[in-house]
């Protein structure tokens, strides 16, 4: 499977009449995988790089809920950019990739959906450790 297909683009249910607009996110059932943790990121102007990790056991749901911001996902042999831009529309993570956020609005309100509760020692953050990771895996 390529990385587009790993990662796919999800679609919430919206609900807009005269009084505003809802979203709806399900853990299981819109999302792959029960919702374990979330956490949202602001403030992050369009100059910061944040992510620069993969998750051994995490899979992820990113959705920018507000402003925007781009996702750059790699196995160390493809790379995948992903605009999140609409508040209905969220990107898949599954565990294993290497992600890095940035380019953010002003505005930007950054919401991530977390199958696992944190645990640092799942965390790889240095890309020679991860590309050893990847290629020992394949082996
Ligand atoms: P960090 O992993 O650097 O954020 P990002 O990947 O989004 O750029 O996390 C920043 C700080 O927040 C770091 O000290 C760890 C802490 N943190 C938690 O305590 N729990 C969490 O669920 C997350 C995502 C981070």
């Amino acid at each position: 499977m390529n990385l587009k297909e790993r990662c796919p683009i999800i679609r919430f249910s919206a609900f807009g009449d005269e009084r505003g607009k809802l979203i709806v996110i399900e853990g299981g059932e819109t999302i792959p995988f029960d919702i374990k943790r979330v956490f949202y990121i602001y403030e992050s102007d369009g100059s910061m790089v944040r992510g620069q990790h993969a998750n051994k056991k995490s899979e992820f749901v990113l959705v920018n809920v507000a402003g925007k911001s781009k996702v750059r996902i790699t196995d160390a042999s493809e790379e995948l950019v992903v605009t999140l831009d609409q508040p209905m529309i969220g990107v898949y993570i599954p565990k294993m990739l290497w992600k890095d956020m940035y380019d953010f609005s002003q505005d930007s309100v950054l919401l991530v959906l977390a199958s696992t509760h944190y645990d640092e020692k799942e965390y790889i953050r240095d890309y020679s450790e991860y590309k050893r990771a990847v290629n020992s895996e394949g082996e």
